[in-house]
């Protein structure tokens, strides 16, 4: 890797990787520094998983480069595969071993003794809630144990890189709560983590940078506050009990907002755009209030992948048109 490799854990250069006429990858580059989290936020069949098998050695690039860790991952798999844990999008787990087995055995795997590989193992069925089931097969977990025994694996070895496909889909929000912790405990102790997601809420709490792609490419990038500026900010929403009072909420809205209110007589609803989140929203409630408007609801809603999609591709977040449904395994 380039001079800097110390400062930067991943950098991806062009990298290209097209499946018969889909681009799932078309030009993408990326650099994390290191201790650092990047996000890769992006729909159904932008090329995140795609690029996570890259990084991780388990695909080749049509074309590109990309190094981990310092090591080239074409050239030097080994030293990549050494450094790296992941959690792949879907739970490689042992099915016929219990949860405590099955991150025992990676351990081992991985070069530990007897046992510091228990030992570990121990560590990590605690910090993931797996107490109760670690002796269970793991064919009796539910998806959501799965999930995070699935992520406990990936990090039995201390790894300097994580990378982690939609590390929280299909989890329930404690499960993602709680995944969420442990994502920011492993950074705290200094590892660099790539996460791939398709929920802004998500990045936007883990990610120091967030890229956003489409199609294979990179569509958008910078820190979450960056890209919601970018969309303008967030929407408040109010519902008042009578229609008559919407020209008020009106002229309030007007007011307080980023730009023009919207308002739906029949739902007796008015939105719009702010720049302060909660306390445009408190402004907003005093100044109705002392205008004597009853407000039956309001809301603060932030820009979702949906938003974000939409004000920069203009289109909104859509199925990809792909030949065939079979995603065979490639070389
Ligand atoms: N092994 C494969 N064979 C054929 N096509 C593939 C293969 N892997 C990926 N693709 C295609 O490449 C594109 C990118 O897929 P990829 O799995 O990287 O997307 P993704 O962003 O991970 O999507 P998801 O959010 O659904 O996991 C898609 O159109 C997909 O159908
Ligand atoms: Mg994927």
């Amino acid at each position: 890797m380039p001079s800097t490799a110390s400062d930067v854990a991943v950098r991806a250069e062009a990298l290209v990787k097209t499946f018969g006429s889909t681009r799932a990858l078309d030009g993408i580059d990326l650099e994390i520094p290191t201790g650092t989290v990047l996000g890769l936020l992006g729909p159904n069949g932008a090329g995140k998983t795609t690029a996570v098998r890259i990084l991780t050695t388990l695909l080749r690039p049509d074309s590109g480069r990309a190094w981990v860790a310092g090591h080239d991952v074409l050239a030097e798999p080994d030293a990549v595969r050494r450094a790296i844990g992941l959690s792949g999008q879907y739970a490689a787990v042992d099915e016929n071993l219990t949860g405590f087995e099955n991150l025992y055995l990676v351990g081992r795997l991985y070069g530990k003794n007897k046992p510091d590989a228990r030992a570990r193992a121990r560590e990590l069925i605690g910090r993931f809630r797996l107490d109760d089931a670690a002796d269970r097969p793991a064919k009796t977990y539910s998806g959501g144990m799965r999930r995070r025994l699935d992520l406990a694996g990936a990090l039995v070895a201390e790894p300097l890189v994580v990378l982690l496909d939609e590390p929280t889909t299909g989890l329930d929000p404690r499960g993602r709560l709680d995944t969420w912790e442990v994502i920011g405990e492993l950074v705290a102790e200094g590892a660099t983590v790539l996460l791939t997601t398709q929920y802004l809420e998500e990045a936007d709490q883990l990610a120091d940078t967030i890229l956003v792609i489409d199609r294979g490419r990179v569509i958008a990038s910078g820190t979450a506050d960056q890209l919601k500026a970018e969309i303008g900010g967030e929407r408040l929403e109010i519902v008042v009990a009578e229609e008559s009072e919407l020209g008020t909420v009106s002229r309030v809205l007007t007011e307080i907002g980023a730009g023009e209110p919207l308002v739906e007589q029949h739902n007796r609803r008015a939105q719009v755009l702010v720049d302060a989140g909660t306390k445009s929203l408190i402004e907003a409630l005093r100044r109705l209030d002392a205008d004597g408007v009853v407000v039956l609801d309001v809301s603060l809603h932030r820009p979702t992948l949906d938003d974000v999609f939409l004000s920069l591709t203009g289109h909104a977040v859509e199925e990809p048109a792909v030949a065939g449904s079979s995603k065979e395994e490639a070389k």
